[in-house]
C-alpha cells in the first residue's frame, strides 16, 4: 500500500488552524453506542450464555468486552430501538430458566427467550466500564412499568422494587443518568403524532423519579431525519421548564433532551445496496448521503435554539450509521451487514459533523455495535471468530476528541467538491432526488491534555489530496499520525484476513514553518496528534 508520493500532482487544500482558540466541549457520549434485541447483536454478540466454548463472564464474551474496552466506550443504548417499546423488563429478571418468552415480532418474529435481561445489561456496562442509557416501553408499556423499572435500578431501601432486585441477588443500586422515554414513536413506537407524544413524554418523565442521589438524564424519543416540526412540539412542550432552571437541570417533571435519528441510506429504500459489492457512484452516494447529517444537525439546532438559546436541553442523535441490504442468505429480520472501508469514511464525515455541533449535540450512538447494520464487531456464527470492522478503526483512531475541546478548522478559498447526481432524500427517499455537492474534503479537530488531535478525510475515491494548515496560537512538537486506507473502496475484514484495514502508522505527515502538511492517499482517513509545547 503507498501512503505517501502521489504518482500525480495532486490537489492542495489550504486551512487555518487555531490552536489557543478551544471552543465547546465534544462530550465523550458522542461516541455512544447501541445494543437492541435483534438480530445477533444481543444473543451470539453480546451473550453467548454461561455454557458456552467462548470465553465469557456470566454468558458475556469476554472477546468482545475487551474489544470495546479499547474504544473507551462511554455509554451503551439498550434494548431497543423499535423492541424497547414491546419489552416489559418484569420478564427479565429472576431464575433464567423461569423467565417468560416472547415473541420478537419487529425482528425476524423469533421467540426471545428473555434470558438476557436488566441484571445482565448491568452487568456487561460493569465490564465494559461504560453508562448505560435505557429505553422505557412507552408505546405498549405501562407509566407505572416504567416508574418501576427506575426504582428497581437506583433504590436504596428496602421499597419494594430495591427488596425485589436483593432478591435476585443484587444488593447495591446501580447508578443510571440516560432514561430513554420511547422510541420512534411517530412509527414502530406507536404511531403516534408528535402533539401526543410530546403529552405521553411529560407523563412518562414524571414517573421516571430520581431516587436519592442518582439523577436522571430524561431524553424525549425525537424526529427522524429532517422532521424539525416534532422537534419544535417538543421544544414547546417543555414550556414551564425553559423558564425554570431547576426543573429542566434534573426534575422529574419533564425531559432534558430530544433525540432523532438519521440512517445513511444509498439507495431508495426497497434497493439500500450491498455493503461491499457498489461501484464508485455508490460510494459517492453513499458519501454524499452521509455529509447530510450536518445539515440536519444544523436543522434542529436552529429549532431548538428558537426555544433555549442558552442551549440547556441536549440533542441526542441515538441511531446513526449506514443501513445497505442484508447479506446474501442472512434473515432479513437480522439486519446483518458486512462493513468495508466505506463505512469507515461514512464514520469519520459524522465524527467532524459531531464535533462541529457538541455545543448542542450531547450524544450519538452509533447503530449498532456488534452484528448489526454499522457495526464495530462482527462475530462469525460457525466458528464464534471475532472480527474488528474498519467503523470500529474510526471510533478508536477519534477516540482522544472524547471530551476534549473543539478547535475550528477553517479552510481557506474552495475545498475540493464533486458534483453527485440523483441522491435520493434523507432517509432513502425515492421520490426526494437532487444532485448534491459533496465536499470530498473532511477535517475537524480538539485539543486536551497538552495536545492537539486533527482528524482528516479525504473522500475522493481516485486522487490524493495535499492539505497545508496554517498552525496558529502555539507552537507544536513533532506530529505522530496514523492512516485507514486499503486499495479499494470495497475492502473489508474477514475471520481469514482480520486486518484487511486497519491503522497503520503514517509518514505522510509532518510540521514545517508553523504549517502541517498531510498528504493523503485516496479514499483514506487519517488522525494527526500534535504536542503542544
Ligand atoms: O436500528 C434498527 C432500527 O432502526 C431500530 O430498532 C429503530 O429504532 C430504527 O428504525
Amino acid at each position: 500500500m503507498s501512503t505517501t508520493t502521489p504518482s500525480s500532482t495532486p490537489a492542495v487544500v489550504e486551512g487555518v488552524l487555531d490552536l489557543d482558540l478551544p471552543g465547546h466541549r465534544i462530550s465523550r457520549h458522542v461516541y455512544g453506542h447501541f445494543a437492541e434485541h435483534l438480530g445477533r447483536c444481543i444473543y451470539g454478540g453480546f451473550y453467548v450464555g454461561e455454557d458456552s466454548e467462548v470465553p465469557n463472564e456470566g454468558g458475556i464474551r469476554l472477546d468482545v468486552v475487551e474489544a470495546l474496552r479499547a474504544l473507551d466506550i462511554p455509554n451503551l443504548r439498550w434494548p431497543g430501538g423499535c423492541f424497547a417499546d414491546d419489552y416489559h423488563w418484569k420478564d427479565g429478571i429472576g431464575p433464567r430458566e423461569q423467565r417468560p418468552r416472547m415473541v420478537n415480532s419487529h425482528w425476524g418474529d423469533v421467540v426471545e427467550d428473555n434470558s438476557f435481561g436488566t441484571h445482565e445489561f448491568m452487568h456487561l456496562c460493569e465490564l465494559l466500564g461504560t453508562e448505560p442509557y435505557i429505553s422505557a416501553n412507552v408505546g405498549s408499556g405501562t407509566v407505572a412499568e416504567t416508574s418501576d423499572w427506575v426504582q428497581y435500578l437506583t433504590r436504596g431501601d428496602d421499597s419494594p422494587m430495591a427488596a425485589l432486585r436483593r432478591a435476585n441477588g443484587r444488593d447495591e443500586p446501580w447508578k443510571v443518568t440516560y432514561w430513554g422515554l420511547g422510541n420512534e414513536p411517530w412509527g414502530c413506537g406507536g404511531n403516534m403524532s408528535a402533539e401526543a407524544y410530546a403529552d405521553l413524554a411529560r407523563q412518562f418523565a414524571t414517573y421516571s423519579r430520581d431516587m436519592g442521589d442518582n439523577k436522571l438524564y430524561r431524553i424525549a424519543a425525537g424526529a427522524t431525519n429532517a422532521d424539525y416540526r416534532w422537534t419544535e412540539v417538543l421544544m414547546k412542550a417543555l414550556g414551564r421548564a425553559l423558564g425554570d432552571g431547576e426543573v429542566l437541570g434534573h426534575g422529574n417533571s419533564s425531559f432534558q433532551a430530544i433525540s432523532f435519528h438519521c440512517y445513511t441510506v444509498a439507495g431508495p429504500w426497497d434497493h439500500k445496496g450491498s455493503a461491499t459489492e457498489f461501484d464508485t457512484d455508490e460510494y459517492y452516494a453513499t458519501m454524499a448521503q452521509a455529509q447530510r447529517v450536518e445539515a440536519v444537525l444544523a436543522g434542529h439546532t436552529k429549532v431548538m435554539d428558537a426555544y433555549d438559546p442558552d442551549k440547556r436541553v441536549g440533542l441526542v442523535l441515538d441511531e446513526w450509521g449506514t443501513w445497505f441490504d442484508v447479506e446474501p442468505g442472512t434473515n432479513p429480520g437480522f439486519l446483518f451487514q458486512q462493513n468495508a472501508l466505506r463505512d469507515a469514511l461514512v464514520a469519520s464525515v459524522h465524527f467532524d459533523a459531531f464535533h462541529r455541533h457538541a455545543d448542542r449535540l450531547v450524544m450519538a450512538n452509533i447503530a449498532q455495535t456488534v452484528n448489526v447494520l454499522q457495526a464495530m464487531i462482527l462475530t462469525d456464527e460457525e466458528s464464534g471468530a471475532l472480527v474488528l470492522t474498519p467503523s470500529y478503526h474510526v471510533f478508536e483512531m477519534n477516540k482522544g476528541h472524547q471530551d476534549a475541546a473543539h478547535l475550528p478548522v477553517h479552510l481557506r478559498g474552495a475545498a475540493p467538491t464533486r458534483t453527485v447526481a440523483g441522491v435520493v432524500g434523507v432517509g432513502g427517499h425515492a421520490l426526494d432526488r437532487s444532485d448534491v455537492e459533496l465536499s470530498t474534503v473532511s477535517v475537524s479537530a480538539s485539543t486536551k491534555d497538552g495536545a492537539a488531535l486533527v482528524s482528516l478525510t479525504n473522500l475522493d475515491a481516485g486522487a490524493p489530496v495535499v492539505l497545508r494548515i496554517d498552525l496558529r496560537g502555539a507552537a507544536v512538537g513533532e506530529p505522530t499520525a496514523r492512516l485507514l486506507t486499503a486499495d479499494a473502496l470495497q475492502a473489508h475484514n474477514t475471520p481469514q484476513q482480520g486486518d484487511a484495514v486497519a491503522p497503520r502508522t503514517f509518514d505522510g505527515a509532518r510540521v514545517e514553518d508553523g504549517v502541517l502538511l498531510v498528504e493523503l492517499p485516496a479514499h483514506s482517513f487519517a488522525t494527526v496528534s500534535l504536542p503542544l509545547v
